[in-house]
């Protein structure tokens, strides 16, 4: 048969098989809330975490590393960098070494299940909420470039996966005082505990480690181990997008609190 929509050229909700409803939608309630509080609340951490990456500075206390300069993969970090140092980058390198770390926590998260809905409502409009009719005459999904690209997020969890080693590390490097003797804890420590819990709940919780962990079975009878598995990343898996926020705003206030001791603001509390 003919396609309608080939007639009139119009898709979605004003496509001819549709009801011809001539309101945009019959929402009453304040559906533009939500993505309006998720496209402020994404900007003010873009604009903050922009800032911070290009400062290249005050990114280190002892024995505090920011969750944003490490792993340090180029020369020109701070010679007292606290965290692991992988000078994969040589003197050439001029810029942030912020910005070679930053590509896998920005693509795992830009590519994310929680955060692709969050953008495309917020920013895009695409939908700007359930039963709210897009501005867009058309619509193709995630199917083609360069939206079908998003498929690479499986593949940035990995990274995710060793950055989160890395700033686990890190968090165990943050109990030793500025002598590098073991035995401190201060307010930081407790910080980056907090953070990297929730940068793990987050990790562990994505719908890819979901799949990488329970996918592509035939019987969950034959693998008790990963059925178990499956059924505590499930769990996480509910809470997903709860915990991409907490973990958002704990990386950070994890910066922010290093940028703070570093530039002299503030001074570490310590518990012993
Ligand atoms: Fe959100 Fe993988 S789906 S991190």
């Amino acid at each position: 048969g003919i396609d309608p929509a080939s007639q009139t050229g119009a898709t979605g909700v004003h496509d001819a098989s549709r009801a011809a409803i001539p309101a945009r939608h019959l929402r009453t309630d304040r559906w533009w809330l939500a993505p309006a509080a998720t496209a402020a609340g994404l900007l003010v951490f873009v604009v903050y975490s922009t800032w911070r990456a290009f400062a290249n500075a005050d990114y280190y206390h002892a024995p505090y590393v920011s969750p944003f300069y490490s792993p340090c993969l180029a020369a020109n970090c701070h010679p007292m960098h606290g965290g692991p140092n992988w000078e994969i980058f040589g003197s050439w390198w001029g810029l942030s070494p912020a910005l070679l770390v930053l590509i896998f926590p920005l693509g795992f998260r830009l590519t994310c299940y929680y955060y692709r809905k969050a953008y495309y409502r917020g920013f895009w409009a695409s939908p700007p909420a359930c039963a709210v009719a897009e501005p867009h005459r058309k619509y193709t999904g995630e199917s083609r470039f360069p939206l079908i690209l998003q498929n690479v997020h499986r593949y940035f969890f990995y990274f995710a996966v060793l950055v989160a080693g890395v700033l686990t590390f890190d968090t165990v490097l943050s109990f030793r005082d500025e002598h590098h003797a073991w035995g401190h804890m201060g307010l930081g420590s407790l910080v980056f505990l907090v953070n990297i819990v929730l940068i793990w709940a987050y990790t562990l919780s994505c719908h890819s480690c979901r799949h990488i962990v329970g996918g592509r079975l035939r019987h969950f009878s034959k693998h008790p181990v990963r059925y178990r598995l499956w059924g505590w990343v499930g769990k996480l898996n509910e809470r997903h997008m709860l915990l991409a926020w907490c973990s958002l705003v704990s990386v950070g206030v994890a910066d922010l609190y290093v940028y703070l001791l570093a530039t002299g603001a503030f001074s570490d509390p310590r518990f012993f």
